[in-house]
């Protein structure tokens, strides 16, 4: 038999809180997709189908037809337009925020403000003092701010990480980490003033990668880029690189690498390769399945991996399913707010260092960030 209770609390309005036969906590967590475009109907289908302990009850997105689709598809019947209707919303203890990376900020804010939990997706924003303020405002507000680095639920980086952490391959020396993407760009993503390049919005999850394996931070970079497979964005965005090679100093004097490409055509490659004082350790999958095909034409052939929706599918939903569990646990997230900027410092630290062509330092300090020692 299941016991309801209604409580209220500063941040909800009113949580039904469910109780089981044996006492156990039963209340689902209410959440928002905010923003239902190819990273948001990811969140949107696990919190549909995938995620225990919570409910999907509202979508919000600014386009209306991409809203409706989503609507449509995982049988939602709320759906804002405006996404501050959804944070008015009592039904919606936690928002996932997926809009593009220079809107993060802004929701983030008024989503803090509103007294929801959130899950937002990588880069965290633009700049440092934007991670600052959410930082502060999820801070104040007593909300768990998680940033969407998927791979550290991934079950190979998670294997890596432990058998690197019980000293299988010594110290660690050098972390390598690369991701390809397949796609060529959308077009706001050529103006690196709007997007912060390929090092932002491919990169980022490989800065994360470097940071969680050598735990340590990263002091200087020194980054060259190229543009080589976008002609047609040449013209009217000569700053734009679809190819990026950036080399890391860690602060203890450490050895990091950083491969980017976009539009690459072949597939959706992202590897690591750790090298330590007694050994080295190679994560990442390229096969996409494990069908090999052996014919006198083609020679030996095994499809690429295509996406970063297939390869990292179940990091994902674990990803999702960590939000809501620290949530209910009142326990911090595995990927903070610290994390997320700490990555976006490094990215505008290598953006720097393309334009002017020499090593720039990493903004490691933190402008106004209260805390309270958990975010
Ligand atoms: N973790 C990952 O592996 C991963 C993968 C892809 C994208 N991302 C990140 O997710 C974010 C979104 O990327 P995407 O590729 O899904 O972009 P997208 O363009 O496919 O989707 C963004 C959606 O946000 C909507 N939107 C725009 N303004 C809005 C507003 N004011 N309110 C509500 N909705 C609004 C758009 O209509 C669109 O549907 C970016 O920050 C990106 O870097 C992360």
């Amino acid at each position: 038999m299941e016991m309801i209770e209604y409580v209220t609390s500063e941040q909800s309005h009113h949580i039904i809180k469910r109780t089981g036969m044996k006492g156990e906590n039963l209340t689902k967590i209410g959440v928002c997709v905010i923003g239902s475009g190819r990273a948001g109907m990811i969140h949107a289908r696990n919190f549909s189908r995938r995620v225990n302990r919570a409910q999907l009850v509202a979508l919000a997105d600014a386009h209306a037809e991409t809203l409706q689709a989503a609507q449509k598809e995982l049988e939602v019947e709320t759906g804002y337009a405006d996404y501050r209707d959804a944070l008015a919303d009592p039904r919606v203890d936690a928002v996932v925020v997926v809009t593009p990376t220079a809107l993060h900020r802004e929701v983030v804010l008024a989503a803090a403000k509103a007294g929801k939990h959130v899950l937002c997706e990588k880069p965290m924003a633009m700049d440092v003092r934007e991670c600052d303020d959410m930082i502060a405002a999820c801070g104040e507000a007593g909300v768990k701010l998680q940033i969407g680095f998927m791979r550290r639920y991934d079950e190979s980086f998670m294997a890596a990480r432990q058998r690197i952490s019980a000293g299988e391959i010594g110290e660690v020396v050098l972390v390598k980490s690369l991701t390809h993407g397949p796609s060529v760009p959308q077009e706001w993503m050529y103006d690196i003033r709007k997007s912060n390049g390929p090092l932002a919005e491919v990169n980022s999850h490989d800065i994360d990668t470097l940071r969680w394996f050598a735990d340590e931070e990263i002091t200087e970079v020194y980054a060259l880029g190229g543009n080589f497979r976008c002609p047609q964005a040449v013209e009217r965005y000569p700053d734009f690189y679809d190819n990026v090679a950036m080399i890391c100093r860690f602060a203890d004097g450490r050895q990091g690498f950083i491969d980017g490409a976009v539009s690459v055509g072949y597939g959706y490659d992202s590897r690591a390769e750790i090298v330590g004082t007694r050994g080295i350790m190679f994560v990442g999958r390229r096969e996409q399945d494990s069908v090999v095909g052996c014919s006198t034409d083609r020679g030996i052939a095994q499809p690429f991996v295509k996406s970063w929706r297939t390869l990292f599918t179940e990091a994902y939903v674990a990803e999702d399913q960590d939000f809501v569990d620290c949530i209910r646990e009142d326990r911090d997230p595995r990927v903070r707010g610290l994390d997320g900027r700490m990555a976006v410092a490094v990215v505008n630290a290598g953006n720097r260092s393309i334009i002017e062509r020499a090593p720039v330092n990493v903004e490691t300090t933190a402008h106004k960030v209260h805390t309270g020692g958990r975010q």
